[in-house]
């Protein structure tokens, strides 16, 4: 899909989209050094199961998709692709050259396990809307992984940014710690950073995503207002039990079941 087909692209259901990350695809092949499983016919499995669009992660240090899964990818989706990266001059050069229909762009430190924290947009004002128009000039659409906070979902429309990811990783943590206090407190302040993008920019895209599953899904897809949600891990996960394409299927109808 091109983003001039973006307009009639828009997410007009109640339930959000689902953008499926295939990282842990390649994961599993990189831990052998093999070529299988191969992360492109997963892409292509969870797009014939539902998913609306395929998330990939290029890291700095490559510990998973590789740039020739990229470049693969990207010229056989049928979907949209989401290419998360951080905002370096190297993922420029390769983001330009591909062209996905989004990129997200993402902080990122060579020790983490996972995407720890949101991007401090408010702290790189001048790089990051420099590299957005950048990004914009050639065509692709620029989210910003953020944390539920007023100070950075103003950054993030003040940098130019078509959409924002809010970070759901604190919630997800707090249900897995059992602390429904502290996930209750999680979700209000998402539902809080969604009225603040509406209220400032109600053109501004609103995704979230990072920790969700079956389990934790449904009180955020309910949330109204929520463009897509992005989700890998506990995906994934299922896949091993049930296979890809179900795992798909499970999680849509974990976000629209009526609560
Ligand atoms: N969104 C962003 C920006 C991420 O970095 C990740 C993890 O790669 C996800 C969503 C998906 O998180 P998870 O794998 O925990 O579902």
């Amino acid at each position: 899909m091109t983003t001039s087909s973006f307009a009639s692209s828009k997410n007009t259901s109640q339930t959000p989209l689902l953008g499926v990350n295939i990282d842990h695809v390649a994961t599993l092949r990189q831990a052998r050094g093999v070529i299988y499983p191969s992360p492109l016919e997963a892409a292509l499995l969870c797009e014939r199961a539902g998913a609306d669009g395929i998330t990939i992660h290029l890291r700095e240090d490559r510990r998973h998709i590789q740039d020739s899964d990229v470049y693969e990818i990207a010229g056989q989706l049928t979907t949209r692709m989401n290419l998360e990266m951080a905002a370096t001059t190297e993922m420029l050069v390769i983001a330009c050259e591909v062209k996905p229909f989004w990129v997200c762009l993402v902080p990122e430190k060579r020790a983490e396990l996972t995407t720890e924290g949101g991007l401090d947009v408010a702290g790189q004002m001048t790089w990051l809307t420099d590299y957005i128009s950048k990004l914009q000039a050639a065509g692709i659409k620029v989210s910003l992984f953020i944390d539920p906070e007023d100070k950075q979902v103003s950054a993030a429309i003040d940098c130019g940014a078509d959409a924002i990811e809010l970070h759901t990783g604190a919630y997800a943590e707090a249900g897995l710690a059992d602390n429904k206090t502290a996930q209750d407190a999680e979700l209000k302040r998402i539902k809080h950073a969604i009225a603040t993008a509406q209220r400032t920019n109600s053109e501004l895209l609103i995704n979230a995503g990072h920790g969700l599953t079956r389990d934790n899904v449904n009180a955020i897809a309910q949330i109204e207002g929520i463009y897509e949600l992005n989700i890998g891990h506990a995906l994934i996960a299922d896949a091993v039990f049930v296979g890809l394409e179900q795992a798909v299927i499970m999680m849509k109808e974990a976000m629209h079941k009526k609560p």
